[in-house]
């Protein structure tokens, strides 16, 4: 059974691929500062993966570190080979995600994202662990068209948060074309994350207001908050309300376990893919879904257009199909349900049960 670190394993995407990985088969070890995520949510995978394979003898062990820290990092490689059990490859997750606080703070931003991925490296290298599923995002393209996006799409991020992604990928290009070792490495540009796992018992716990759509949609169905502002309805697609890739997180988390199983395949391998549904959806169908699937109302209001935004970014995900076997099994309805059934049991995200 091999051992998988995973870094930032307790957020958002994090969690959701614990679960996935863990009934796999896999052990794993979380790296975690908890700067953005709570100790909740995973107790609540252990428990959950304990329910759904009654035999499931993997473990799932937490460390609390930063992974700009050296020291706890090797000493996290170290120790696994002690234990025999090495760790034989990384997810990392870990990093800063708000491009409204990039823009604010592009140091803190590169020091994160960039410093804290080089050290990530510097000890996978000096471990001999060298196969790595790195979070990017559809981010880093170049403002859409009305194409869908391929791999091969141009690459233009225009926020800090995007080019430390973009950056990170071009690092690990280097280390693969460079090195003297073999990497096997995947790049997994993700699209729209939503949704929650259909038990209701993990999903997104947002720290403070959303920025993104579908949260914040939930958080206006419970009456959280009053409503929702529609940025711009004037935009050139069907409604004039823009058109995103929206893929449910347990679709994510499996393409995880299936690019890990192919680079264990492989004997040396670069890969860049685009994790989406290919099926665009704008905010008025979301909206409109979200109401009919959950027979509540979410009230909205237009507004103009946000700074920096784009009308339309759907994913070409057929590389991704054929490469790792891989494919979005869930709707956008099983979304809106699995996502508001989180939002009902816990109307608080995690922090409820810790007051
Ligand atoms: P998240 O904030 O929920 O999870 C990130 C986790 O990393 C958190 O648990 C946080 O505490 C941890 N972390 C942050 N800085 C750390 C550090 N220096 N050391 C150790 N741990 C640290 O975010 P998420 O939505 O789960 O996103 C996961 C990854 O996917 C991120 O790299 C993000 O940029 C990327 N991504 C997310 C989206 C999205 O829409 N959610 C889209 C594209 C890419
Ligand atoms: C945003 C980020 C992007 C990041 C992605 C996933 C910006 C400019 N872009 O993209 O870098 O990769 O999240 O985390 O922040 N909308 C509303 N009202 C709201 C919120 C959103 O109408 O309150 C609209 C937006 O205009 C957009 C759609 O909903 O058309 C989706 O927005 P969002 O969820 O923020 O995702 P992205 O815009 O794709």
């Amino acid at each position: 059974m091999k051992t998988i670190l995973v870094t930032g394993g307790s957020g958002f995407i994090g969690s959701h691929t614990c679960l996935a990985l863990l009934d796999f088969g896999y052990n794993l070890v979380v790296l975690d500062s908890y700067i953005n995520s709570s100790v909740i949510a995973l107790k609540r995978v252990i428990g959950l993966s304990k329910t759904q394979k009654q035999s499931a003898q993997n473990t799932l062990h937490e460390v609390r570190g930063d992974i700009r820290d050296y020291k706890l990092l090797s000493k996290v490689f170290v120790e696994a080979i002690k234990n025999n059990a090495p760790i034989e490859a990384v997810i990392h997750f870990a990093g800063l995600k708000s491009v409204e606080e990039s823009v604010r703070e592009p140091l803190l931003y590169w020091n994160v994202n960039v410093e804290g991925s080089r050290n990530l490296f510097r000890v996978m290298d000096e471990n001999n662990c060298r196969t790595i599923v790195f979070s990017s995002s559809a981010t880093i393209y170049a403002s859409s068209t009305d194409n869908l996006l391929t791999e091969a799409s141009e690459l233009k991020p225009c926020n800090p948060y995007g080019k430390t992604k973009l950056a990170v990928e071009e690092l690990l290009r280097d280390l693969f074309e460079n090195s003297e070792n073999n990497w096997r490495i995947a790049n997994l540009r993700y699209f729209n994350p939503v949704g929650a796992h259909s038990s209701g018992e993990i999903g997104e716990s947002p720290l403070e207001k959303p920025n993104n759509l579908f949260p914040y949609i939930c958080q206006v169905a419970i009456g959280s908050r009053k409503q929702l502002q529609i940025y711009g309805s004037d935009w050139p697609t069907p409604d004039g309300t823009g058109i995103r890739d929206y893929i449910h997180v347990m679709d994510l988390a499996e393409a995880h376990s299936a690019a890990l199983e192919y680079l264990f395949s492989k004997q040396s391998k670069l890969l860049n893919l685009n994790i989406g549904t290919g099926k665009g959806t704008s905010v008025l169908e979301l909206v409109k879904t979200f109401e009919k699937v959950n027979g509540c109302k979410v009230p909205y209001v237009f507004s103009a257009r946000r700074l920096g935004d784009v009308s339309k970014t759907v994913a070409n995900n057929q590389l991704s199909i054929r490469t790792l076997a891989w494919e979005p099994s869930r709707s956008l309805s099983d979304i809106c349900r699995d996502g508001w059934r989180w939002q009902m049991l816990n109307p608080f995200g995690y922090s409820e049960r810790t007051h």
